[in-house]
């Protein structure tokens, strides 16, 4: 029996994705940045089995968090693989399980890490059915798996995934192991998923020089990264997130992730950054919970924010160490 087990991160966008071009498999409007998320990820494991179809299940095993994936989920994920399947020319059918090792509760966007992570496996176990002279290329994969999920492109890369068009491709920057704190101010499932809002940004009046927007900050963030101009980089990221929710709330019908709560979370980082001229990136994605990232010699910085957050609200926190995976 043919089985594989594969894992794959999340990431988290500096640069967003938000807007796509229709029926081009989710190729982006605009360019986007992200920084790799290893603690957070998505196990996948790929079995061969003897059935007529495809089959889904949780991947249950003591150290991950068990997935409640709804019937559209499930069907979407199974669609990826018989993408997948066409592309090997395999015909064979599987038992995909998956699992992540964060909550599933904590309202964290899982599709980057699982689109990824079904790739990985698929192309390890369609290598040994049917060799494809491509089937190992990342860029090829990365491609692949943006048709799945936009931003699991990126996934594929550590720690700095540039996607550009078709595929994403690893950039070199100088800040490694950063520290992570996500902010969970709501945990409940989004109203509106991204997908959805990818189309509907395009109708508000400010999606008129987005794209041109982005470019820019992305050329802007690059560079201050590059040159580790901190403050820079702090001041593109807050003002790309802002700008990606105010899309949102300009849109028709509008709509929006802020809660009160992440407000909050938004001015005591600000009034933090204000007293030390000092602390971390910080960014939100299509949800209410609030990303931040610090640079690896900021851990004293990253443990004050850890107590800090962590007193009021629900945090997911890790040092920028890379974890043992399994
Ligand atoms: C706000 O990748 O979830 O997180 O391609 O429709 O699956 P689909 O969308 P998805 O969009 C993510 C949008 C974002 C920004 C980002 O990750 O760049």
């Amino acid at each position: 029996m043919n089985q594989v087990l594969v894992s794959a991160p999340s990431n988290i966008a500096l640069i967003k994705y938000m807007g796509k071009i229709e029926g081009s498999g989710n190729k982006p409007t605009n360019a986007s940045l992200s920084y790799t998320l290893e603690n957070l990820r998505t196990f996948v494991r790929l079995t061969e089995i003897d059935g007529g179809a495809d089959l889904w299940k949780p991947l249950v095993r003591e150290d991950l968090e068990k997935i409640d994936l709804s019937e559209k989920g499930q069907q979407r994920f199974l669609k990826h693989l018989a993408n997948l399947k066409d592309k090997w020319g395999v015909t064979k059918n599987f038992l995909v399980e998956s699992a992540n090792n964060f909550p599933s509760d904590c309202g964290l966007a899982s599709s980057a890490s699982s689109f990824a992570a079904l790739t990985l496996a698929a192309a390890e176990m369609f290598q040994k059915l049917n060799p494809q002279p491509w089937g190992t290329d990342k860029k090829t994969l990365s491609e692949l798996s943006r048709q799945g999920s936009g931003s699991s492109c990126r996934s594929l890369f550590t720690p700095w995934a540039l996607w550009q068009q078709e595929y994403a491709q690893p950039m070199n920057l100088p800040l490694t192991n950063m520290h992570h704190i996500c902010v969970v101010v709501e945990a409940s499932k989004k109203e509106v998923s991204s997908s959805e809002a990818h189309k509907l940004v395009t109708t508000s009046p400010r999606f008129t020089g987005r794209v041109e927007r982005a470019e820019l900050r992305l050329a802007d963030l690059s560079q201050a990264l590059q040159s580790t101009d901190w403050h820079m980089a702090r001041q593109i990221v807050w003002d790309e997130f802002i700008d990606m929710h105010r899309l949102f709330e300009t849109s028709t019908p509008a709509f929006s992730y802020m809660t009160e709560a992440s407000k909050q979370v938004l001015e005591e980082c600000q009034k933090l950054w204000n007293r030390w001229q000092d602390g971390p990136l910080v960014t939100m994605d299509a949800g209410a919970n609030v990303h931040m990232l610090f640079r690896h010699d900021q851990l004293k910085r990253f443990k004050e924010y850890r107590e800090f957050f962590g007193e009021k609200f629900k945090i997911l926190a890790f040092e920028g160490v890379k974890p043992d995976v399994h």
